[in-house]
Protein backbone atom coordinates (compact mmCIF):
# COMPACT_ATOMS: atom_id res chain seq x y z
CA UNK A 1 0.00 0.00 0.00
CA UNK A 2 1.16 3.97 -0.89
CA UNK A 3 1.02 6.02 2.61
CA UNK A 4 0.88 9.73 2.01
CA UNK A 5 0.98 11.97 4.75
CA UNK A 6 -0.34 15.77 3.77
CA UNK A 7 -0.47 18.61 6.09
CA UNK A 8 -3.07 21.30 5.22
CA UNK A 9 -5.09 18.72 3.53
CA UNK A 10 -8.69 20.68 4.97
CA UNK A 11 -8.57 23.01 1.70
CA UNK A 12 -7.04 24.24 -1.25
CA UNK A 13 -4.33 22.50 -2.76
CA UNK A 14 -3.64 19.65 0.38
CA UNK A 15 -7.19 18.84 0.12
CA UNK A 16 -7.24 18.39 -3.41
CA UNK A 17 -3.84 16.60 -3.66
CA UNK A 18 -5.86 13.81 -0.99
CA UNK A 19 -9.28 14.14 -2.74
CA UNK A 20 -7.08 12.91 -5.94
CA UNK A 21 -4.92 10.24 -4.52
CA UNK A 22 -7.77 8.82 -2.86
CA UNK A 23 -9.27 8.22 -5.60
CA UNK A 24 -6.80 5.48 -6.40
CA UNK A 25 -7.21 1.50 -4.45
CA UNK A 26 -4.12 1.38 -3.13
CA UNK A 27 -3.47 5.08 -1.13
CA UNK A 28 -4.00 5.31 2.35
CA UNK A 29 -4.01 9.24 2.96
CA UNK A 30 -3.31 10.85 6.30
CA UNK A 31 -4.12 14.29 6.70
CA UNK A 32 -2.85 16.46 9.13
CA UNK A 33 -4.42 19.97 10.02
CA UNK A 34 -6.33 21.76 12.47
CA UNK A 35 -9.74 20.92 10.78
CA UNK A 36 -10.86 17.91 9.26
CA UNK A 37 -12.78 18.52 5.94
CA UNK A 38 -12.43 15.08 4.45
CA UNK A 39 -14.32 11.77 4.98
CA UNK A 40 -13.60 8.45 3.23
CA UNK A 41 -13.01 4.93 3.99
CA UNK A 42 -9.00 5.34 3.31
CA UNK A 43 -8.37 8.80 4.94
CA UNK A 44 -7.13 9.19 8.49
CA UNK A 45 -7.14 12.72 10.41
CA UNK A 46 -5.01 13.71 12.38
CA UNK A 47 -5.93 17.62 14.44
CA UNK A 48 -2.38 18.81 14.86
CA UNK A 49 -1.33 22.71 15.23
CA UNK A 50 1.54 23.21 13.19
CA UNK A 51 2.84 26.07 15.10
CA UNK A 52 2.48 24.11 18.23
CA UNK A 53 5.97 23.09 18.03
CA UNK A 54 5.56 20.34 21.15
CA UNK A 55 3.21 19.00 19.52
CA UNK A 56 4.77 18.24 16.42
CA UNK A 57 8.02 17.15 18.12
CA UNK A 58 6.29 14.48 19.71
CA UNK A 59 4.36 13.44 16.29
CA UNK A 60 5.44 10.11 14.72
CA UNK A 61 5.04 8.07 11.68
CA UNK A 62 3.79 4.58 12.00
CA UNK A 63 5.16 1.79 10.08
CA UNK A 64 1.99 -0.41 8.58
CA UNK A 65 3.47 -4.22 7.66
CA UNK A 66 2.06 -3.60 3.90
CA UNK A 67 4.29 0.19 3.37
CA UNK A 68 5.38 -0.02 -0.47
CA UNK A 69 5.95 3.52 -0.62
CA UNK A 70 5.30 6.26 2.18
CA UNK A 71 5.32 10.48 0.92
CA UNK A 72 5.33 13.57 3.42
CA UNK A 73 3.62 16.32 1.06
CA UNK A 74 5.00 19.55 3.59
CA UNK A 75 1.79 21.67 2.36
CA UNK A 76 0.27 23.09 4.83
CA UNK A 77 1.99 27.36 5.02
CA UNK A 78 0.29 30.75 5.80
CA UNK A 79 1.18 34.42 4.18
CA UNK A 80 1.28 35.49 7.83
CA UNK A 81 0.01 39.07 8.41
CA UNK A 82 0.82 41.19 4.91
CA UNK A 83 2.57 44.02 6.46
CA UNK A 84 6.13 46.09 6.32
CA UNK A 85 8.65 45.08 8.33
CA UNK A 86 8.52 47.10 11.06
CA UNK A 87 4.77 46.48 11.25
CA UNK A 88 4.95 43.30 11.85
CA UNK A 89 3.34 41.49 14.95
CA UNK A 90 5.99 39.39 16.92
CA UNK A 91 4.00 36.50 17.79
CA UNK A 92 2.76 36.36 14.24
CA UNK A 93 6.86 36.07 13.06
CA UNK A 94 7.26 33.30 15.17
CA UNK A 95 3.73 31.62 14.15
CA UNK A 96 4.25 31.42 10.65
CA UNK A 97 8.15 30.43 10.81
CA UNK A 98 6.64 27.63 12.87
CA UNK A 99 4.28 26.71 10.00
CA UNK A 100 6.25 27.10 7.33
CA UNK A 101 9.55 26.60 7.96
CA UNK A 102 10.19 24.98 11.51
CA UNK A 103 7.38 22.45 11.56
CA UNK A 104 8.62 20.86 8.03
CA UNK A 105 11.62 20.35 9.29
CA UNK A 106 11.03 18.65 11.98
CA UNK A 107 8.50 16.45 10.57
CA UNK A 108 11.15 15.85 7.75
CA UNK A 109 13.47 14.81 10.32
CA UNK A 110 11.20 12.28 11.86
CA UNK A 111 9.62 10.85 8.66
CA UNK A 112 13.45 10.15 7.30
CA UNK A 113 14.25 8.80 10.41
CA UNK A 114 11.45 6.46 10.95
CA UNK A 115 11.83 5.13 7.27
CA UNK A 116 15.89 5.05 6.74
CA UNK A 117 16.17 1.44 7.41
CA UNK A 118 12.50 0.71 5.54
CA UNK A 119 12.52 -0.84 1.81
CA UNK A 120 9.91 1.00 0.22
CA UNK A 121 9.49 3.72 -2.24
CA UNK A 122 10.11 6.99 -0.09
CA UNK A 123 9.25 10.78 -1.31
CA UNK A 124 8.60 14.09 0.45
CA UNK A 125 7.44 16.47 -1.06
CA UNK A 126 7.93 20.53 -0.70
CA UNK A 127 5.46 22.74 -1.32
CA UNK A 128 7.25 25.92 -2.24
CA UNK A 129 6.83 29.16 -3.95
CA UNK A 130 8.10 31.43 -6.07
CA UNK A 131 8.10 33.52 -2.81
CA UNK A 132 11.12 31.71 -1.94
CA UNK A 133 13.01 33.00 -5.21
CA UNK A 134 11.97 36.45 -5.48
CA UNK A 135 11.45 39.45 -2.73
CA UNK A 136 7.53 40.30 -2.69
CA UNK A 137 7.10 43.60 -0.21
CA UNK A 138 4.70 43.14 2.77
CA UNK A 139 5.87 39.06 2.42
CA UNK A 140 9.19 39.44 4.21
CA UNK A 141 8.60 36.44 6.54
CA UNK A 142 6.57 34.13 4.03
CA UNK A 143 9.05 34.73 1.37
CA UNK A 144 11.96 33.79 3.99
CA UNK A 145 10.25 30.76 5.63
CA UNK A 146 10.14 29.22 2.18
CA UNK A 147 13.73 30.09 0.87
CA UNK A 148 14.69 28.27 3.67
CA UNK A 149 12.46 25.43 2.95
CA UNK A 150 14.19 25.35 -0.85
CA UNK A 151 17.57 24.78 0.90
CA UNK A 152 16.72 22.51 3.54
CA UNK A 153 15.28 20.10 0.33
CA UNK A 154 18.69 21.06 -1.47
CA UNK A 155 20.71 20.02 1.39
CA UNK A 156 18.79 16.95 1.51
CA UNK A 157 19.29 15.92 -2.18
CA UNK A 158 22.62 16.39 -1.39
CA UNK A 159 22.68 14.06 1.45
CA UNK A 160 20.58 11.30 -0.43
CA UNK A 161 23.06 11.65 -3.19
CA UNK A 162 26.36 11.14 -0.99
CA UNK A 163 24.71 7.93 0.66
CA UNK A 164 24.06 6.69 -2.77
CA UNK A 165 21.74 3.55 -1.26
CA UNK A 166 18.61 3.07 -3.64
CA UNK A 167 16.93 0.67 -1.89
CA UNK A 168 16.90 2.83 2.04
CA UNK A 169 17.18 6.36 -0.12
CA UNK A 170 14.54 9.01 0.25
CA UNK A 171 13.43 11.26 -3.04
CA UNK A 172 12.86 14.90 -1.92
CA UNK A 173 11.10 17.75 -4.07
CA UNK A 174 10.80 21.47 -3.50
CA UNK A 175 7.81 22.54 -6.03
CA UNK A 176 6.47 25.62 -6.75
CA UNK A 177 2.69 25.37 -7.41
CA UNK A 178 2.32 29.05 -9.23
CA UNK A 179 -0.63 31.16 -8.51
CA UNK A 180 -3.63 28.96 -7.13
CA UNK A 181 -7.15 30.16 -6.64
CA UNK A 182 -7.51 29.48 -2.48
CA UNK A 183 -8.00 30.62 0.56
CA UNK A 184 -4.39 32.25 0.21
CA UNK A 185 -5.16 34.55 -2.54
CA UNK A 186 -8.14 35.73 -0.89
CA UNK A 187 -5.98 37.33 1.36
CA UNK A 188 -3.00 38.01 -0.68
CA UNK A 189 -6.61 40.32 -2.65
CA UNK A 190 -7.45 41.94 0.16
CA UNK A 191 -4.11 43.27 1.39
CA UNK A 192 -3.72 47.16 1.16
CA UNK A 193 -1.43 48.79 -1.58
CA UNK A 194 0.64 50.57 1.21
CA UNK A 195 1.52 46.94 2.51
CA UNK A 196 1.36 45.18 -0.60
CA UNK A 197 2.58 47.31 -3.88
CA UNK A 198 1.11 44.51 -6.14
CA UNK A 199 -2.31 44.15 -4.99
CA UNK A 200 -3.72 45.39 -8.15
CA UNK A 201 -1.78 42.64 -10.64
CA UNK A 202 -3.11 39.71 -7.84
CA UNK A 203 -6.93 41.09 -8.27
CA UNK A 204 -6.06 41.32 -12.10
CA UNK A 205 -5.02 37.72 -11.65
CA UNK A 206 -8.30 36.33 -10.49
CA UNK A 207 -10.73 39.00 -12.52
CA UNK A 208 -8.80 37.44 -15.91
CA UNK A 209 -9.47 33.97 -14.90
CA UNK A 210 -5.20 33.66 -14.45
CA UNK A 211 -5.16 31.63 -11.72
CA UNK A 212 -5.30 27.92 -11.24
CA UNK A 213 -6.92 25.77 -9.79
CA UNK A 214 -6.39 23.82 -7.05
CA UNK A 215 -7.37 20.43 -8.64
CA UNK A 216 -5.60 20.76 -11.78
CA UNK A 217 -2.27 21.80 -9.27
CA UNK A 218 -3.08 18.76 -7.18
CA UNK A 219 -3.43 16.16 -10.80
CA UNK A 220 0.08 17.69 -11.28
CA UNK A 221 1.30 16.83 -8.30
CA UNK A 222 -0.10 13.32 -8.17
CA UNK A 223 2.06 13.21 -11.84
CA UNK A 224 4.98 14.16 -10.08
CA UNK A 225 4.37 11.79 -6.77
CA UNK A 226 3.89 8.78 -9.51
CA UNK A 227 7.11 9.12 -11.26
CA UNK A 228 9.28 11.18 -8.85
CA UNK A 229 12.59 9.33 -10.43
CA UNK A 230 11.99 11.19 -13.85
CA UNK A 231 12.83 14.69 -11.76
CA UNK A 232 16.50 15.10 -11.43
CA UNK A 233 16.56 18.35 -9.55
CA UNK A 234 15.49 19.53 -6.17
CA UNK A 235 14.09 22.58 -6.79
CA UNK A 236 11.31 23.55 -9.43
CA UNK A 237 7.85 24.80 -10.26
CA UNK A 238 5.04 22.65 -11.47
N1 LIG B 1 -2.31 29.56 -3.53
C1 LIG B 1 -1.21 29.94 -4.15
O1 LIG B 1 -1.25 30.75 -5.10
C2 LIG B 1 0.12 29.41 -3.72
C3 LIG B 1 1.25 29.80 -4.44
C4 LIG B 1 2.49 29.32 -4.07
C5 LIG B 1 2.59 28.46 -3.01
N2 LIG B 1 1.49 28.08 -2.30
C6 LIG B 1 1.65 27.18 -1.16
O2 LIG B 1 0.73 26.11 -1.26
C7 LIG B 1 0.47 25.58 0.04
C8 LIG B 1 -1.03 25.40 0.23
O3 LIG B 1 -1.62 26.68 0.20
P1 LIG B 1 -3.12 26.95 -0.31
O4 LIG B 1 -3.03 28.03 -1.30
O5 LIG B 1 -3.79 25.67 -0.65
O6 LIG B 1 -3.71 27.60 1.01
P2 LIG B 1 -5.02 27.39 1.89
O7 LIG B 1 -6.19 27.02 1.03
O8 LIG B 1 -5.09 28.59 2.74
O9 LIG B 1 -4.66 26.10 2.77
C9 LIG B 1 -3.72 26.17 3.79
C10 LIG B 1 -3.71 24.84 4.53
O10 LIG B 1 -2.70 24.94 5.56
C11 LIG B 1 -3.27 24.51 6.77
N3 LIG B 1 -2.72 25.24 7.90
C12 LIG B 1 -2.60 26.58 8.04
N4 LIG B 1 -2.18 26.87 9.28
C13 LIG B 1 -2.03 25.69 9.93
C14 LIG B 1 -1.64 25.32 11.23
N5 LIG B 1 -1.34 26.24 12.16
N6 LIG B 1 -1.59 24.01 11.56
C15 LIG B 1 -1.94 23.06 10.65
N7 LIG B 1 -2.31 23.34 9.40
C16 LIG B 1 -2.37 24.65 9.05
C17 LIG B 1 -4.76 24.81 6.66
O11 LIG B 1 -5.49 23.90 7.50
P3 LIG B 1 -6.28 24.30 8.84
O12 LIG B 1 -6.73 25.71 8.71
O13 LIG B 1 -7.38 23.28 8.88
O14 LIG B 1 -5.30 24.07 9.96
C18 LIG B 1 -5.04 24.51 5.19
O15 LIG B 1 -5.36 23.16 5.01
C19 LIG B 1 1.11 26.55 1.02
O16 LIG B 1 2.32 26.05 1.51
C20 LIG B 1 1.37 27.80 0.17
O17 LIG B 1 2.45 28.53 0.67
C21 LIG B 1 0.25 28.54 -2.63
Amino acid sequence: MNYYYITGASSGIGKELALELLKHKNNWVIGISRTQTIVHSAYKHIQLDLSDLNKVCSFSFSIPNDITKVCLVNNAGTLGNIKHVGSLNAEDIITSYNINTIAPSVLTNAFIKTYQSVQAEKIILNISSGAGKNPYDGWAVYCASKSALDMFSRVIHEEQLKQNNPLTGFKIMSVAPGKVDTAMQEQIRKASSNEFSNVNRFIDFKDNNQLLSPREVAIKYVKLLENSSAEKDAIFSL
